[in-house]
């Protein structure tokens, strides 16, 4: 049990979480960003992160902290919060992503912890090992046990109220990801990154980084708070948080300032290429294009950090939104339109229906079919699971229109893609209320006879007749053999 994280509500398997932070007597609500603010770069004052954006926590390395003497004496003089001018919850790393960078570190877990806890970090990291993608399987196992000791070593350090995180590796591995997830929320840490993200994110691989995930939080338990190390561009919070992740840390807004680059939900723009600024943060308000390029390096990125730091967290507010009305699929959804790596992405989610439907409410506001991908959310899953339960008579009509005035059946259930069948009884009930197209699509169809599928497998002494508008034959070839389909549009009905 952990109670130091608390939930408040769900939806898929996002939640809106409270995580209090002890050593900063604070508590975040999650999701949370945690803008990357470098020691020696300083991009946003971190007083200005907090009071302008919003910031309740930030992370920073402890590591390159400990390579500058001048630095690393002012931090132990005057504490992390006094040295950054920041009074929220402060994260530190550990020189892991430093490790994975450049191959070595003269750092042990022991001695960076007990830095960490000099210096006044409420959250610290032990000196985990950040295996890449694609590796051999050996390697990611040899490396998943050096990251289990590190673990091991920081359980045993004297931490006094700092919180610990306890990072998940294993590569592409779903298997060591989910041993790596279950070993961890077995110590006694307290915060849990999926790691060695970076390289996946980079290259745009969010199938890859949602199965990561996904199987990350199949060891983890549901009151473990995760942290998605490295993920912070605003295009892939809503997928990211509807997988379960808590907690983001992005240098992305400073990086892609320094480069020049401008982000939004649905990508990257280039500053150069831009005629107008389709935001309407301060910065964005302020200044157009032009104004920006005419500005020296220096403002130039200060500039654009501020505006990729304001979409960023106002994609945060947005999901929180969502997952409080019950609709963070459908802005899933619309994020999944921006980009085919995430329309990857959110169908790789989808292939895990199933472990989303464990924490998806049983009822919100009215579901939106918003694309075929909709055919395949939790909701039509978890109807179909229900069929089991109802009673059915021995002669049933499903239609799709409306019951015809007479008729020889026992009763008349409404057909309504993607759920199929369910008694008119069930008709102002979730999911059944959604709100549908009124040009079906193959998908929902599909979906829909998969739902007579599964009503006849679980009820074979039904004698069932389908009145549809129309399938496509797709759909009407998942029908079982002993239904009688009837086209509806050519009835005339
Ligand atoms: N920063 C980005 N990825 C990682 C990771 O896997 N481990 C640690 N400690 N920091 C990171
Ligand atoms: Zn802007």
């Amino acid at each position: 049990m952990r109670d130091h994280f608390e939930i408040r509500d769900h939806d898929a398997a996002g939640r809106i979480g409270r995580l209090q932070v002890p050593r900063a007597g604070v508590t975040v609500e999650t999701p949370a960003l945690l803008p990357v603010v470098n020691p020696n770069v300083v991009t946003i004052e971190p007083a200005r992160l907090r009071e302008e954006f919003g910031v309740e926590m930030l992370i920073t390395n402890a590591y390159i902290i400990t390579q500058t003497d001048r630095i690393r004496d002012r931090v132990l003089d005057v504490g992390l919060h006094e040295f950054l001018g920041f009074d929220g919850a402060i994260m530190t790393d550990s020189g892991s992503f430093q490790l994975a960078e450049y191959g070595d570190i003269d750092v042990t877990t022991a001695e960076i912890i007990d830095f960490q806890r000099r210096i006044g970090s409420d959250v610290a990291t032990p000196v985990d090992v950040p295996t890449p993608p694609d590796v051999p399987r050996e390697r990611a196992e040899r490396e998943l046990a050096v990251t289990r000791e590190a673990l091991a070593d920081a359980e045993h350090a004297d931490t006094g109220e700092m919180l610990i995180n306890a990072p998940v590796q294993g590569s592409t591995y779903p298997d060591l990801r989910e041993a790596a997830g279950r070993h961890a929320a077995g110590t006694d840490l307290d915060v849990f990154p999926v790691g060695a993200m970076v390289p996946l994110l980079n290259g745009y691989r969010y199938a890859d980084a949602i199965e990561a995930v996904m199987a990350a939080k199949r060891g983890l338990d549901p009151d473990c708070p995760v942290h998605l190390f490295g993920a912070g561009h605003p295009m892939m919070l809503a997928l990211a948080v509807a997988a379960g992740c808590d907690l983001f840390d992005s240098a992305a807004y400073a990086l892609m300032a320094r480069d020049g680059r401008y982000l939004t939900v649905s990508g990257t723009e280039h500053l150069e290429a831009m005629d107008y600024f389709p935001c309407s943060c301060p910065i964005c308000l302020e200044h157009t294009p032009e104004d920006v390029r005419a500005e020296d390096d220096r403002e130039r990125e200060r500039l654009l950090a501020e505006h990729n730091l304001h979409v960023t967290v106002a994609e945060i507010r947005r999901i929180k939104a969502a997952i409080r009305d019950g609709n963070l699929l459908e802005l899933v959804d619309r994020r999944a339109r921006g980009h085919p790596a995430m329309l990857d992405g959110y169908r790789a989610l989808l292939d895990h229906a199933d472990q989303l439907e464990a924490s998806d409410p049983v009822s919100k506001d009215a579901f939106f079919y918003t694309s075929h991908e909709s055919a395949r959310r939790p909701e039509v899953r978890r109807h179909h699971e229900r069929l089991a339960r109802l009673a059915v008579p021995d002669r049933l009509l499903l239609t799709e229109s409306k019951p015809p005035s007479t008729h020889e059946y026992d009763e008349v259930w409404r057909l309504k893609p993607p759920f199929g069948p369910f008694p008119r009884a069930l008709s102002e009930t979730y999911p059944l209320t959604a709100e549908v197209p009124e040009r079906t699509d193959r998908a929902a169809q599909e979906a829909a006879a998969a739902g007579v599928r599964r009503l006849i497998e679980e009820h074979p002494h039904a004698e069932v007749t389908v009145g549809h508008d129309g399938w496509d034959r797709s759909a009407l070839a998942r029908l079982p053999d002993a239904v009688v389909a009837e086209n509806l549009q050519e009835l005339g009905r």
